[in-house]
């Protein structure tokens, strides 16, 4: 039906799909050419980030759904479902492919590639009627969207994102991943974010590096030297103020297992390349919502107790922000806006290296 060649084209966009610190938690197998299997992994075991895997399983949502609209531009309709035995470490995605009915590609095809984060100040000019409902309609009807737009609600992220930094900054654990996922002086990387995509600016990437090096100088830094004022102001406030809103993706049901990451997955890669498609740029803006996934399921972030009773202070603020209970699910939080397309990001790994041999 469709020649390697052709599968080989589809995985060749899909591995465009956006993960959590450019993770790609994923290796692929053409088992034949209608079916394409999945290898799904998560780096909960070194990413604090990857609460119960489920940063990556959104990351292979994404990837799902990267996939099926890449194989509606060669006249293919794809379907995927999870192995029966395999489980959220490791789990199998089985695509299946088959002609479709419509020739059509979807509309989201050409923004694939050129879709990227962009983590530095946008324009503030509020979004149309038009780009709000393309942004709702992209994630369907199992999850909702709550903006943030005027400056007095921006303000508010800002202030919680404000908090939030300073649990990223001074915990330990969150320490050893930022070591690991930064390409120090780098443009762009494969597997990394690269410095130039991390917005700071160069005196302060170059001091950050430097006091990256080990958790000792961290710690004195954040102690003596204020270390945590510049990044925070950098990283944080000013991107969330330089916006046209932020917007949180909120399941209408609770989630029931890791599949339901999986969906958030798709429906978050729907509104990236929606915002896309709308000349808006995105950067998703997740460490509130992580934290307060561990906080909500009483789990420690950290070995240092301080970290832990401030993740349980930044769930109240949160949910306060957005007027909700403690029992109430968040899937994706995010800023979007105008922007100039960035000049510094992160690539993928080769098809080569992402095909798994079988
Ligand atoms: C589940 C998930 C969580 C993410 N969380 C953040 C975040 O909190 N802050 C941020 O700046 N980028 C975040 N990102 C963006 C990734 O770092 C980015 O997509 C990745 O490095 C690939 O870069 P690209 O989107 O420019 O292709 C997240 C992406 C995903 C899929």
């Amino acid at each position: 039906m469709a020649d390697r060649q052709t599968l080989l084209k589809i995985l060749d966009l899909a591995r465009w799909a956006p993960s959590g610190d450019n993770t790609q938690p994923w290796r692929f197998e053409i088992v034949s050419d209608t079916h394409i299997a999945i290898h799904g992994h998560d780096t909960r075991d070194w990413c604090v980030y990857d609460f119960r895997g489920h940063a990556s399983h959104i990351a292979h949502g994404a990837l799902l759904e990267t996939l099926r609209i890449a194989a509606s531009g060669v006249g293919l309709r794809s379907s995927w479902r999870l192995r029966d035995g395999t489980d959220d470490h490791a789990p199998i995605y089985d695509v299946t492919l088959a002609p479709a009915d419509q020739a059509e590609a979807d509309p989201m095809l050409p923004y694939i590639v050129s879709r990227t984060v962009q983590r530095r100040r946008m324009k503030t000019r509020p979004l149309t009627a038009a780009q709000k409902l393309a942004l709702e309609r992209a994630v369907g009807d199992r999850f909702t969207l709550q903006f943030f737009e005027p400056l007095a609600s921006r303000r508010r992220v800002a202030r919680l994102l404000w908090d939030s930094a300073y649990l990223r900054l001074t915990c330990r654990e969150a320490f050893e991943v930022h070591r690991r996922v930064i390409e120090w002086g780098a443009r762009f990387s494969d597997d990394k974010i690269p410095e130039q995509a991390v917005g700071v600016d160069a005196a302060t990437a170059k001091l950050m590096r430097w006091v990256m090096r080990s958790w000792e100088r961290v710690v004195f830094f954040n102690k003596y030297l204020a270390g945590t004022i510049a990044p925070r102001v950098q990283l944080d406030v000013l991107p969330a103020l330089g916006c046209a809103a932020h917007v949180l993706m909120k399941p209408v049901g609770a989630p029931s297992g890791f599949i339901d990451y999986v969906h958030a997955g798709v429906a978050m890669q729907r509104l990236w390349l929606a915002a896309s498609a709308s000349g808006l740029h995105l950067q998703p803006e997740m460490t509130p919502v992580i934290f307060r996934w561990y906080a909500r399921n009483s789990a420690p972030i950290s070995s240092d107790q301080r970290i832990n009773v401030a993740s349980e202070r930044l769930a109240q603020e949160f949910e306060a922000l957005c007027g909700d209970s403690p029992d109430a699910p968040y899937a994706f939080f995010c800023r979007v806006g105008v922007a100039p397309a960035p000049t510094s990001r992160s690539r993928r790994l080769t098809l080569e290296t992402l095909l798994r041999s079988v």
